[in-house]
């Protein structure tokens, strides 16, 4: 048991660097002196959420450091040890946060909004697994295995050496590129660790301080492993055996004898492999993760991990719509009979040698579908994904959709080889991967003659306004089911959202037709038919089948839900939620805040702070996690007053929602209900709400009361 030994040293070590700083920290600061890590609810995550002791200034951190320095040499325990090396290293790295705050260009601390951000991603699979390493490698090799994890759509962080190493090189970074340099120090893989049981408590609705639970919780849904380059020294030994608690598996390029802790982990504590290029495969293997990675035969890179990237105009090769030429992208579902499959074909004069000049080029893309299980609805919900079928090719951009589309495509993209054909078979190979059950036969048409584009434009026109006719028809009281979503109970166990045409799903990711999509391509799927049953009440949105399939699939934790009220039975939260609606008793009314904001609301509270009081799939009248969508939808709070119930919302909010809100406000008889709605500007606290309230003549004082 060399390796434990080396763990002691390690932790020894850090014992007494940390004993100094915080020596030192409290001499220049004084045991009073409050902090706070960034945009987080929970303290010292790791230390709050394994112990239950929440940490927000230094006399806490003080008392809680003596207890672990007592515990750390006397105890035999292997997992109390490795633990408490975890608690040192948190406290260890937060004492630098206070005295330093972060340095750029590294991420440091991981704050709460990101974990809530990628909540659908890593429930969905589009994340299948997340991946740390440490260590010193020389770019090339890195850069390579870098690209190999962003290909298989793993979130990758950066630290030590490598995340310097990486940073250097020039590459795009960052949680859109699925690669995140968080610091420089061993340490700092504590951040990932604190991010990652978080998870318990923002998604899982687990209890701070049940500390078997949540260790249980991480070893269950959190897939990710770690891979360390180069020596490793005592203290990586000892982070490797914190990792291992909680099931992160460290996989080495050193040779290293196989040391198996059965207490701790199924496998061994860190498994060697030498090839560089094996040693991805190797810790996917040792994590038990099987990841698929589907990849259009294309000469660049492909993934989410290429989605975000832009392609501005100067690295621009050629470009298509975006205003400057006519454009357009249509699906439409044929017979079998019409559609020859596989088919990319280019129509147009001269359009290889226009191609090879660069510049601009009308654009109409058509794609034709046929599939037994293909209905006209699902249209839309295809033609969608166009958009995010070429963003993920490296190089490609991708914006707008229908008629107001922009393509881009990159000198680089060129240079490597991408042609207009490349266009094509992305759109063709990936809606034939994605959409596999309900599609058979695809085939893509690319017309670039500017009287072809302008002549098929029209006729695609009119099919889109067929479209919208139907989607304004498309109301809750039409249709013959519902449609479940529970992807979030591989995070939230208890959670089920209940999607209606008028309801989407909260994180905004799931329409009606979308959830009924998914449900024909993948019928035992997360997305599953509801039963309507009978509609006990038309004003809060109670119906007897959806009370049947949420008692059933809450695990007979909730009973009953109102789709259209948060003061009566609301719907449940998982965590991913764009937005939080609250209610402001004094303002008989309530705000919406969304995600991506940090300031401070009229409740007295931030974003992260009252999302943490409501996830995990419980019900908490009052407050509320909804996707932007369901604010300007008709049955917004149909059951408590609607619209006019809303008192606040964050500018960046009001903007975002502003043309169908109006359209909305105008329905209601409130025309100006939007400027009567407050913001940051305005106020941030309850009385001034109430002063502009009144001020204004905002509805909400005239209704009946909210509580
Ligand atoms: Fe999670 Fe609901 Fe979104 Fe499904 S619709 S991914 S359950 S938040
Ligand atoms: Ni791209
Ligand atoms: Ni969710």
């Amino acid at each position: 048991d060399k390796l434990i030994e080396i763990a002691s040293k390690g932790s020894e070590n850090l014992l007494k660097e940390t004993e100094e700083k915080l020596k030192r920290v409290l001499s220049e600061k004084g045991e009073n002196f409050n902090f706070e890590l960034p945009d987080t609810a929970y303290g010292l995550p790791l230390i709050y959420a394994l112990e239950g002791f929440k940490i927000n200034n230094l006399s806490e951190i003080k008392k809680f450091f003596e207890g672990i320095k007592g515990q750390l040499s006397q105890t035999t325990d292997i997992v109390t040890f490795a633990l408490n090396y975890l608690y040192i290293s948190e406290i260890s790295v937060t004492l630098d946060y206070i005295t330093s705050s972060q340095s750029e260009p590294f991420y440091g601390f991981l704050g709460d909004t990101i974990q809530r951000t990628l909540g659908v991603q890593l429930v969905d699979g589009r994340i299948p697994a997340v991946a740390v390493l440490l260590g010193r490698l020389e770019d090339d090799k890195l850069l390579s295995i870098v690209k190999e994890l962003q290909e298989k759509r793993i979130l990758t962080f950066l630290i030590g050496p490598v995340a310097d190493e990486f940073v250097k090189t020039g590459e795009r970074y960052g949680f859109e590129a699925y690669i995140v340099p968080v610091g420089t120090e061993t340490e700092h893989t504590v951040f990932v660790i604190d991010w990652a049981v978080r998870a318990s408590l923002i998604f899982g609705g687990q209890t701070a301080g049940d500390k078997d639970a949540i260790i249980d919780y991480v070893r269950k849904r959190v897939n990710a492993f770690a891979i360390a380059f180069g020596n490793l020294n005592e203290r990586a030994v000892a982070m490797a055996l914190g990792a291992a608690v909680l099931a992160i598996p460290v996989i080495t390029d050193q040779s290293l004898p196989d040391v198996s802790i059965p207490e701790i982990a199924e496998y061994p504590l860190l498994t060697s492999e030498k090839e560089l290029s094996k040693i991805v495969r190797k810790a996917i293997e040792t994590r038990g993760l099987k990841i698929v990675v589907e990849k259009p035969p294309i000469p660049v890179s492909y993934g989410p991990a290429f989605e975000g990237e832009r392609v501005r105009k100067e690295d621009t090769f050629i470009e298509f719509g975006g205003q400057k030429t006519p454009a357009f992208e249509w699906v439409r579902m044929m017979e079998a009979s019409e559609v020859e499959d596989e088919k990319v074909e280019i129509i147009g004069t001269d359009w290889c040698s226009r191609y090879e000049q660069g510049g601009r080029m009308p654009l109409g893309i058509i794609v034709n579908v046929a599939g037994k299980k293909m209905q006209k609805d699902f249209e839309p919900v295809i033609e969608r994904q166009i958009h995010t079928f070429i963003n993920e090719a490296e190089g490609l951009w991708h914006i707008g959709q229908r008629d107001i589309n922009w393509i881009r495509i990159s000198k680089k993209a060129k240079q490597a080889g991408i042609s207009l054909e490349h266009l094509g078979l992305i759109i063709m190979s990936m809606t034939k991967a994605r959409f596999r059950s309900i599609v058979d036969r695809v085939e893509v048409l690319l017309y670039v003659d500017e009287k072809d584009v302008l002549e098929l434009r029209e006729e695609a026109r009119k099919e889109y306004r067929k479209r919208d006719l139907r989607l304004a028809s498309l109301v809750d009281e039409e249709v013959e089911e519902f449609y479940s979503c529970l992807l979030c109970q591989s995070f939230a166990p208890k959670h089920v959202c209940v999607i209606t045409p008028e309801r989407p799903g909260l994180c905004g990711a799931f329409t009606w037709l979308d959830a009924k999509a998914a449900y024909e391509i993948e019928p035992t799927g997360g997305n599953q038919p509801v039963q309507k049953g009978e509609l006990i009440d038309p004003v809060y949105g109670r119906y007897s089948g959806v009370d049947e399939y949420v008692k059933k699939h809450s695990g007979g934790e909730i009973e009953t839900i109102n789709l259209y009220s948060i003061m009566e039975n609301p719907m449940t939260s998982c965590g991913c939620f764009e937005c939080i609606v609250a209610v402001v008793p004094e303002a008989n009314g309530v705000l919406i805040v969304n995600r991506g904001y940090s300031g401070m609301t009229p409740i007295g509270m931030k974003f992260s702070t009252i999302a943490g009081m409501i996830g995990g799939g419980v019900q908490t009248p009052g407050f509320m996690g909804v996707g932007v969508n369901y604010i300007t939808s008709r049955k917004f709070l149909k059951g408590d007053g609607g619209i006019k119930r809303i008192v606040w919302m964050p500018k960046e909010l009001k903007e975002r929602i502003k043309e169908n809100f109006q359209k909305r406000a105008e329905e209601e008889g409130v025309p100006d209900l939007l400027q009567k709605i407050a913001d940051e500007t305005v106020c941030e606290d309850v009385e001034c709400l109430i002063d502009y309230l009144s001020q204004v003549g905002h509805p909400a004082l005239e209704m009946e009361p909210i509580i």
